[in-house]
């Protein structure tokens, strides 16, 4: 029969070069081989909670029960240990393991040590793309395969990222997981012309090389793109919730169908065979929520594999097997091949010429806000401080804290259907009542660990939503104190803007001195009175700069001096407005405008003025629902926008996608920059992909790309940056122009499986969701625009925490009275890092060990004075720990680096060369790297016992 032979390639054995390696089933070298990976794709959360899917819960809104689906699975694997399954949403397992008998974990452990169980990706969740942050991400990961490392040991640490889902690729990405030391990756979303291009010229395996600043291959990373998304070929799908044919092998009974089904599948793995490279193919056996009862797939599959293995010997050079990722991963790389190389990234991802998922960039922008300033209080309070503060910051006189709670929050908000925004409403609703519930055991946290290091005891009050003027202490209170905290390795100053009624105060610094010229009342802006309800009635804001020391605090003492009517330092005119908004039928994930000519919501705006010596602000109004304060603070080097969106009008039957657009002269040639996940930066061309040629069908939306914290125009002499701070869609569809996605509320579902509109309401926005966030735009010269936009970008992610306490209830506080306020003052380090190096972790891990990560932040080619390597002596690093002993590890933390040795592979261009990196023990040299160490530590500061 000669339909079936393959050109066949040089084929050589490599020695096995893992202990995955000895467990995979054996190949044939002059077949076919194809390789059925048995899976399910188990969202952390989309229709249902993560709890509801966990337990099967709600099944009338989608049937999917994790618990059953890893009981049926480990129950399928022990009757024919040729099965293999693999197991990727760590959040899930570990819920399962905890319930499991001591025998059954038993009974699992052998089989993950067989290989016939497999865990691929690894972290808690298969992280969103388009829309999450890097440091997140890691976090997130690190969770998930410290678990994997802790239960399993090295034969549970997964060699392969699987990506089968997020809606678009992220370069930073595919950095972090080569980073991570993963072998591969496999992902089955990318735009539908691109991947017509790829089958052509067998492109669909190919080597990503992720960072255009780290020597190759520290981020090269080999790229899969699986057949068929991750669903199994037509009529091959054997679960409960499909409906192709079983395999009817009983030749007496009339409906035998074994040699159709042999011939169907011999079609098919010949002609997916013609769009790959090797003699080995994939083919994913699986898809949501699958394996509920593994029996029904386990059963065909055995039957499958036997029947067309059946026909080698009628000379049927097809060969089928039971793999995993890694195992077919590994007959890729033995097949010693080149591979075509990519640099860009994969976004934006479209599935149809009208059908462009860049709506979810923006989608439910109040939940992206929420999770960004959620991490940064993790890192903040649950991490820095954590460490800082030393053992009494778990457990000391407010009670008992800890940093798990709002660590899985977070490590299930970066899943692909949480952040993203593309969850039904209730899913949404839960994602921020879980983050909400880690805020306030951080907030234990931070108490204890503030009043460990200050020797105060005095209660600590929060204040969320200083974001729409509302401190119900600074309101009422005639004499406050304010305790800045600096998460950032370098001191910084920030503007700070308390809500007040008296019109007057003085504010004074730790040393009693008065912060002079720096403090100021404005009145409350309409906007803001109309955001914040009936939540607070202060009239004024008091806004003054406060300073913090590197991982440190400042603590500022604020009080009234006059009380009466607010300051009229206001006038009234018109000016141009510069808001725009296009409306149309589009989706959670999908942005369609019907018109490419944004409507203007108005040309004129009413304005107010207002102008001091700490701030100018220009206060527009354009609608009912649309307002903007453009803001310039003294010695800023940002001006800043306020936006407030909502509630999007929609009685016109009409939903509302709400941009900002900055015009500016600086002649852009149609391109634009974009950060990739936070971190390096991007460079994007209007109506262009730099690997195929475009068939541009969408002229707004199919030049939409993320930002997660930056985007930049320029040309020889100017830059303009935008920082955003969250994540946002955007784009430069004119010449010098650069558009921010700012809301969106939609009517209708746009059919990709969430079945809803994105209509959001909430219970102080009944009538349509409000929003207001901020973005700063800096101006400089390309060469040192980095300079300003990497730290700004920084600032804007990793916040000051501010906690208040109250003069007139506690005149009495401090425990010991101590010299001139001396700890009113207090920095974690012993020096500021240098303006290159950001701390990115800071965390306990295990009792008398903390992880840190370093990074270099700047690429390699971004600034004259910054992008140059940096020593830094660990061992002298903090003012509270002595560090004892230190180790290296992957990015991830869950591989010492000496022993992470992955997987070579070779361009088809440019030249990967084998960099080592070395590190002396206290000594490092980032490039641009992140570096994750162990510190073994002695605390140092033996606070006051309570
Ligand atoms: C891989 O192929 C190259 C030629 O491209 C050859 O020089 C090399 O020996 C091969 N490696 C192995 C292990 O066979
Ligand atoms: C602040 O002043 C406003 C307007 O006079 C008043 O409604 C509000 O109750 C005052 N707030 C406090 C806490 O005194
Ligand atoms: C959108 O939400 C509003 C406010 O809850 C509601 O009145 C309206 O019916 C909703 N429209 C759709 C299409 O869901
Ligand atoms: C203000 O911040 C809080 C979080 O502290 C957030 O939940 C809320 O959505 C923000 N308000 C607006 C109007 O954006
Ligand atoms: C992995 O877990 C084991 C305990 O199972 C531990 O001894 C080892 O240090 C861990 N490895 C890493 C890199 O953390
Ligand atoms: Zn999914």
């Amino acid at each position: 029969n000669d339909l079936f032979l393959f050109i066949l390639l040089n084929i050589v054995f490599l020695p096995a070069t893992s202990a995955i390696g000895e467990s995979c089933h054996a190949t044939k070298p002059n077949m076919l081989n194809v390789h059925l990976v048995p899976h399910t794709h188990d969202d952390v959360g989309w229709l249902k909670t993560v709890d509801q899917y966990y337990y099967g819960d709600r099944n009338d809104i989608q049937h999917a029960g994790v618990q059953y689906i890893l009981d049926s699975v480990v129950d399928q694997l022990l009757k024919n240990p040729d099965r293999r399954f693999i197991y990727v949403e760590t959040a899930f397992f570990y819920r399962w393991w905890k319930q499991q008998s001591s025998s059954m974990q038993q009974t699992v452990k052998q089989l993950v040590n067989e290989g016939r169980l497999e865990f691929v990706n690894g972290g808690w969740c298969m992280s969103d793309e388009a829309t999450t942050h890097y440091s997140a991400v890691i976090d997130q990961m690190t969770m998930g395969l410290r678990f994997l490392n802790e239960t399993f040991g090295p034969c549970g640490r997964p060699r392969v990222a699987w990506h089968i889902d997020p809606f678009g690729h992220a370069r930073e990405h595919a950095s972090m997981f080569a980073q991570m030391g993963y072998d591969g990756f496999f992902f089955g979303r990318l735009d539908y012309q691109d991947r017509a291009r790829r089958m052509i010229d067998k492109e669909q395996e190919l080597l990503w090389r992720a960072s255009d600043s780290l020597t190759p291959p520290m981020a090269d990373l080999f790229t899969g793109i699986l057949p068929n998304g991750y669903n199994p070929p037509q009529g091959f799908c054997w679960d409960q919730s499909c409906d192709d044919p079983p395999i009817r092998d009983d030749p007496d009974l009339e409906d035998y169908n074994v040699d159709d089904v042999v011939n169907r599948f011999l079609t098919i793995a010949s002609a997916q065979a013609a769009v790959y490279k090797t003699n080995h193919i994939i083919m994913t056996m699986g898809s949501d929520f699958q394996y509920e009862n593994a029996n029904l797939w386990y059963k065909n599959l055995d039957k499958l594999i036997h029947y067309v293995n059946a026909q080698q010997a009628n000379g049927i050079k097809v060969n089928v097997l039971y793999s995993t990722p890694s195992c077919y991963l590994q007959e890729l790389h033995r097949a010693n091949l080149t591979w075509s190389l990519k640099t860009d990234d994969f976004f934006p991802y479209a599935d149809d010429a009208h059908d462009f998922w860049t709506g979810y960039f923006t989608s439910r922008p109040a939940l992206k806000r929420y999770e960004r300033i959620s991490n940064s209080n993790l890192q903040v309070t649950c991490n820095q401080l954590e460490v800082l503060g030393g053992p009494v910051s778990r457990n000391g006189h407010f009670g008992e804290g800890d940093s798990q709670t709002m660590m899985k929050a977070m490590a299930v908000a970066q899943h692909h259907d949480a952040v993203s925004g593309t969850e039904k409403q209730h899913v949404a609703n839960d994602y921020a009542r879980r983050l909400a519930n880690g805020w306030q055991h951080c907030q234990v946290v931070v108490s204890n660990s503030l009043a460990a290091l200050s020797g105060s005891s005095a209660q600590r009050i929060y204040c969320d939503n200083l974001n729409i003027s509302v401190c119900p202490l600074t309101e009422s209170s005639k004499k406050f104190s304010v305790n800045v905290y600096n998460p950032l390795a370098r001191p910084v100053t920030w503007p700070v803007r308390l809500p007040v009624n008296g019109t007057a105060y003085t504010v004074s610094d730790a040393k009693g001195k008065a912060v002079d010229c720096q403090v100021s009342v404005v009145p409350v802006s309409r906007a803001t009175q109309e955001v914040r309800r009936n939540w607070g009635f202060a009239v004024n804001e008091l806004v003054f700069q406060v300073q913090a020391p590197p991982l440190g605090y400042s603590t500022y003492s604020v009080s009234l001096v006059k009380d009466g009517p607010p300051p009229t330092s206001t006038k009234y005119n018109a000016s141009d407005g510069n808001n725009s908004q296009s409306d149309q039928p589009s989706g959670a994930y999908i942005f369609r405008p019907n018109s490419s000519t944004p409507f203007i919501i108005s040309q004129t705006a009413k304005t107010e003025t207002v102008q001091n010596s700490v701030v100018q602000e220009v206060r527009q109004w354009f609608a009912p629902w649309v307002s903007q304060v453009v803001r310039l603070y003294a010695d800023s080097r940002a001006l800043e926008l306020e936006w407030t969106v909502g509630p999007l009008p929609i009685d016109d039957s009409l939903g509302k996608e709400v941009i900002t657009r900055l015009d500016t002269s600086i002649k852009t040639s149609e391109i634009f920059y974009t950060d990739s996940n936070g971190r390096e930066v991007l460079q994007r061309k209007k109506d262009f992909r730099p690997t195929w040629h475009l068939k541009q069908s969408e002229p707004i939306a199919g030049n939409y790309y993320p930002i997660n914290s930056r985007a930049f125009i320029k040309d020889d002499v100017d830059q303009l940056t935008v920082v955003t701070d969250r994540s946002q869609g955007g784009g430069s569809i004119h010449n010098g122009s650069l558009e921010i996605m700012l809301h969106r509320r939609l009517l209708y579902d746009d059919v990709r499986g969430v079945g809803e509109p994105l209509n959001e309401t909430s219970n102080i926005f009944p009538e349509g969701l409000v929003v207001r966030g901020r973005l700063l735009l800096s101006l400089d010269p390309p060469p040192t625009a980095a300079d300003t936009h990497r730290p700004l970008a920084q600032e804007m992610v990793l916040q000051p925490l501010l906690t208040f306490t109250d003069g007139n209830l506690n005149p009495h506080t401090q425990l010991e009275v101590s010299e001139e306020g001396e700890n009113d003052r207090f920095s974690g380090l012993q020096a500021a890092l240098p303006p290159a190096v950001h701390l990115l972790t800071l965390t306990q891990w295990d009792k008398d060990s903390v992880l840190l990560r370093l990074e270099h932040q700047f690429q390699s080619w971004e600034s004259k004075v910054n992008s140059q390597p940096v020593t830094i002596n660990l061992q002298k690093l903090f003012s509270t720990l002595e560090v004892l002993g230190m180790s290296e590890l992957n990015l991830s933390a869950n591989q010492w680096k000496d022993e992470m040795i992955r997987f070579d592979w070779k361009p088809q261009t440019g030249t990967g060369h084998t960099h080592t990196y070395s590190v002396n023990l206290m000594t490092i040299w980032p490039t641009v790297l992140q570096i994750t160490f162990i510190l073994d530590y002695m605390y140092k500061l033996f606070p006051t016992d309570f």
